[in-house]
């Protein structure tokens, strides 16, 4: 029998450890489902501050020193048994207990991630565990996938190890780190077409070094080469471009089930939908709004980010309030995201311009998003790009109906009203508030048919958004990775 492919798995954030995003449920789901496809994955997490003070039976494993400058930094590693597989948490100076997962000091955060990301390559060595694959995920760890480039060429033990980029963001590229890798003794990138402010950038050299990159969905692979979405770096990725593929995203099903979510003031299925209308008074009641049978319920859970465009709801809101339809739209609205303190405040002020109608909560709460799912009747997700979004295949889950910007995971995963008979949600081109609110009113429109909505939810509820086809992909292309390498092992 042949043995198991070995993957080591590195990610910034993993529930249910930490979670900030979208990163943190992949790397919470992905490698337990990988595990279920036979692959010994091992995941590896910086030991953050939030993570220290849960106080998790964690065991030590080793202890090592990383070179910097002309000193040496310690680096303490810790384990712990999870879903099947064994998680490592690297501790060391850089990883501040007090500082958050990300700071807004690009200097902190990049030394950190640096010291990270060299320290948990640098563990399968200590281990001696000799991985097949390197799978790195976001800026946060490409530098790890970069210096396996670097040490394949000196290294006998790291010889036959390929390497794999999970792009997530591309934007965030890593500022902040240009002294960084001459400190930990790594040389900068060279490439005709990587501009020269990217070449000491983490995301980009990683870009330069993988065997293999990973866009979160097949058409976020395509948009990168793009210079709409390529962040600069359209033109050397579309060098790579044989090297980049999508997979999509898939769900812990598990995790997210409305029929078992404690969340919920009831649970339920596609074979008790009706009992959700529990969930959309508690929602109500929950935020203060008035309780109302009719009214269509919009909601959002998205990061406080440019990314999310959230800047295009205002406008949106005003036009639909203004709208002369007859009979006038019932609608209300519940809007939950943490982040940046302009983009809150401005939300935070949509609740004074509507006050029977919006509600407004800038912080993370996990309770309070689950109601949102459970209990809305639309998700919007008016998002500038997206690389694969998880919210909106959450919510179908929920029998929430998404309302998304066509773009990227998004376009992948929402099946148009007007387009399809297998209609899941409604999709708008433009992010601007105007389509925005075409948008909403084709989705106001329809829930007045209660039998069309019932459908559009029941379908969306049927969709797979299980790990397991994209567990398979992401196998498969482990196993392609290592045919490749393995012929030419001077990679890319
Ligand atoms: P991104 O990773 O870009 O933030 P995703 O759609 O992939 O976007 O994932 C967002 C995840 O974070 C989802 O699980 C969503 O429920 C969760 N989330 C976002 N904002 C909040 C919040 N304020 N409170 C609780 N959960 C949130
Ligand atoms: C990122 C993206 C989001 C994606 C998530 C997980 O944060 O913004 O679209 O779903 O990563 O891959």
């Amino acid at each position: 029998m042949s043995r198991s492919l070995k993957a080591l798995f590195l990610a910034a954030e993993a529930e249910p450890f930490v979670k900030i995003g979208g990163l943190g449920d992949v790397a919470g789901s992905l490698p337990p489902a990988l595990r279920r496809v036979s692959i010994d994955v091992r995941l590896v997490l910086p030991l953050h501050g939030v993570i220290k003070k849960q106080g998790l039976p964690l065991h030590f494993v080793c202890e090592f020193s990383l070179p910097y400058k002309k000193k040496e930094i310690i680096v303490k590693v810790f384990s712990l048994e999870w879903a099947g597989l064994t998680v490592y948490f690297i501790d060391g100076t850089p990883i501040s207990p007090t500082a958050p997962v990300y700071s807004s000091d690009p200097l902190a955060d990049s030394l950190k991630y640096a010291f990270f990301s060299l320290a948990a390559l640098r563990l399968a060595r200590e281990l001696d565990w000799q991985p097949d694959i390197l799978h790195a995920n976001d800026w946060h760890t490409a530098l790890a996938v970069y210096a396996l480039k670097q040490l394949r060429a000196t290294d006998p033990f790291f010889a036959s190890t390929a390497s794999v980029l999970g792009i997530h963001n591309l934007p965030y590229l890593g500022n902040g780190s240009s002294a960084l890798l001459k400190a930990f003794g790594l040389s900068p990138g060279r490439h005709a077409l990587l501009p020269k402010w990217t070449q000491t950038l983490p995301l980009p050299l990683g870009i330069l070094a993988a065997d293999r990159i990973v866009a979160v969905s097949p058409s976020y692979a395509r948009e990168i080469l793009t210079p709409e979405y390529g962040s600069g770096l359209d033109e050397f990725l579309r060098a790579r471009a044989d090297s980049i593929s999508g997979i999509l995203n898939g769900l812990d099903l598990e995790r997210w089930d409305p029929l078992n979510d404690s969340c919920l003031e009831k649970n339920y299925s596609s074979e008790t939908l009706a009992d959700r209308k529990a969930n959309r008074e508690h929602l109500q009641a929950e935020v203060g709004l008035p309780i109302h049978a009719d009214a269509a319920i919009m909601g959002m859970v998205n990061r406080m980010d440019y990314q999310k465009g959230m800047d295009l709801l205002p406008e949106a809101l005003t036009g639909l309030s203004l709208l002369k339809q007859k009979p006038a739209f019932d609608w209300q609205m519940v809007i939950l995201g943490a982040g940046d303190a302009e983009i809150e405040a401005r939300a935070r002020q949509l609740e004074s311009e509507f006050p029977t109608r919006v509600r407004v909560v800038t912080r993370f709460d996990v309770r309070l998003s689950r109601m949102i799912y459970g209990g809305a009747d639309v998700i919007i997700i008016p998002s500038r790009y997206e690389p694969c979004g998880l919210t909106q295949m959450i919510a179908m889950r929920y029998g929430c109906v998404p309302l998304g910007r066509s773009t990227g995971g998004l376009r992948d995963t929402i099946f148009d009203y007007d387009q399809t008979r297998e209609s899941t949600g409604f999709l708008f081109e433009e992010a601007t508030p105007q389509s925005l609110l075409g948008g909403m009113i084709r989705a106001l429109k329809t829930h007045r048919d209660k039998q069309s909505w019932r459908e559009l939810q029941l379908r969306g509820m049927a969709q797979d958004f299980s790990w397991d086809r994209s567990a398979d992909q992401y196998k498969k292309l482990y196993a392609d990775v290592m045919r490749e390498f393995s012929k030419n092992p001077e990679g890319a």
